[in-house]
């Protein structure tokens, strides 16, 4: 959805807290070089962090960053980079760092601050700000994830609202910069056919698979405070839902979107006990950081529901896991079988009908089952998809486009305030009352509960290692 960019200021800094961090190393680094190759970043990039580095090493870090993500590096656009480059060494609690970043911040009137940082300590770092009068004319990003239940989700939101404006305010949450994400808002609402069967008369489900391959990979300390409900299911997991179920949009401003999202959000139904398998793949409790009896959910299947007139009694069904058999997303919409059973085959013995299936990653398709029949006397058919590839090469990373889009003020990609809330509220009831861990073997599709959990609706329907047609 446009916003009219030409009406918004652009920022004229990029204060990076937490600049010393993985979070920059592995995504920021990489998307700043990719913005001053586009010409999206000209301005000066303060980097604020503890360690007591110097400039030099700073510029060594951000070039052994750029080095290792695999872009053909073109010197000329590192070395503009390098150039932009400040650091500011302080400890985030103390006003003295905040008195730097003010001299170094120059003649710059409206910075962009971007907290790359553990939360514990988003609010002290905007508090920081307010008290030096940074935050005015300024706008600030806040990286995932945004409180860890509604009471803290709130209490950061009266935070950062007390310093800045909402529309200054950016909540990262990088699938909503993700293309094929982007192409379910599309592919919903550029098209017409999809609107008269997109509602309970006849989806009869919706999957939602977010697998990975791979374990914690050295966050054992993140992970046991998060768990893979706070760590994705909360925010990517829901976002895909809310773009999926929210009504059309009023109009192009953004802040419609906003508004059919934050509906969808307020109509979950909040999850109870037996809506929930949380799984832990063997091993995790033997990575490093993590308790030898830890109960935190490596996998969690959900089966939630969306109490509105589109979507009474519709399940969605909801997983994401680690150390799975692939890395993939997909999204799977079945549509009801036909009323009367005509042929003898209208049925099929497995899988479902007529699907809708958007495959998010690692590749971007859109597939639509339907039964065709066979050539002969006989009516009987197979089910075969209508197969859409997305052309992907070439799209700005959601790094790229997210930072982008907040240096000119535009927050279309971002997270609100309401929705936010009323996420954390649809899952409060799980976050302390839920059932127990239970084991499952790496390489495998979770715990056995999760099939029981979806059994009738047909079982999960497994994405396959590539996006090619079903
Ligand atoms: C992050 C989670 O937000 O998203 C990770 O903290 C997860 O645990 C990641 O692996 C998935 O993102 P992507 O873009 O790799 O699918």
């Amino acid at each position: 959805m446009a916003t009219k960019r030409s009406r918004l200021t652009p920022s004229d800094a990029l204060v990076l807290f937490g600049v010393t961090g993985d979070l920059a190393y592995k995504m920021i680094f990489p998307a700043l070089y990719a913005m001053v190759e586009s010409g999206a970043l000209t301005v000066p990039v303060i980097g604020v962090a503890f360690p007591p580095w110097s400039l030099a090493q700073l510029r060594q870090r951000a070039s052994d960053s750029i080095g290792q993500s695999g872009v053909a590096v073109d010197r000329r656009t590192l070395s503009r980079l390098l150039s932009l480059l400040r650091y500011v060494p302080g400890d985030y609690q103390d006003a003295a760092t905040f008195a730097a970043l003010k001299t170094a911040l120059g003649k710059a009137k409206r910075p962009i601050h971007y907290l790359a940082i553990p939360p514990e300590l988003f609010a002290t770092v905007i508090q920081g700000l307010g008290a030096a009068g940074l935050s005015r004319q300024a706008r600030v990003i806040v990286e995932k994830p945004f409180g860890r239940d509604l009471a803290s989700a709130r209490e950061l939101n009266a935070v950062a609202r007390a310093e800045f404006a909402e529309d200054a305010i950016f909540r990262i949450d990088h699938y909503l910069g993700k293309e094929a994400i982007m192409n379910i808002l599309y592919f919903r609402f550029a098209n017409s056919f999809f609107e008269p069967v997109w509602n309970r008369n006849y989806v009869a489900s919706v999957q939602i698979t977010l697998a990975e391959d791979f374990g914690v990979t050295g966050r054992g300390a993140f992970y046991e405070t998060a768990g893979c409900l706070r760590d994705v299911i909360q925010n990517h997991v829901f976002q895909i839902v809310a773009l999926l179920a929210m009504e059309p949009p009023v109009g192009r401003d953004y802040g419609a979107v906003h508004d059919e999202k934050a509906k969808v959000f307020k109509a979950m139904r909040p999850l109870r006990s037996r809506d929930l398998v949380r799984g832990q793949y063997a091993g995790y409790r033997k990575e490093p950081n993590v308790a030898r009896d830890s109960d935190v959910e490596t996998y969690c299947a959900v089966r939630l529901f969306i109490d509105s007139w589109r979507w009474d009694g519709v399940p969605w069904y909801l997983r994401s896991g680690k150390c799975l058999p692939e890395t993939a997303a997909e999204v799977l919409v079945e549509l009801k079988a036909p009323p009367v059973r005509l042929f003898a085959d209208s049925a099929p013995v497995r899988g479902p009908t007529n699907y809708l299936r958007f495959r998010l990653s690692p590749h971007a398709a859109v597939a639509l089952a339907a039964r065709v029949k066979r050539p002969g006397k006989e009516f009987v058919g197979d089910q075969q998809e209508l197969f859409l590839v997305e052309e992907t090469l070439g799209v700005e990373p959601p790094y790229q486009r997210l930072l982008t889009d907040a240096m000119i003020g535009d927050g279309a990609l971002f997270t609100r305030e309401d929705a936010i809330e009323a996420a954390w509220v649809a899952v409060e009831p799980v976050l302390a009352m839920h059932p127990r861990v239970l084991p499952y073997r790496r390489g495998t599709w979770g715990p056995k509960a999760a099939d029981a959990l979806i059994a009738a609706s047909g079982g999960w329907l497994n994405p396959k290692p590539d996006a090619s047609p079903g």
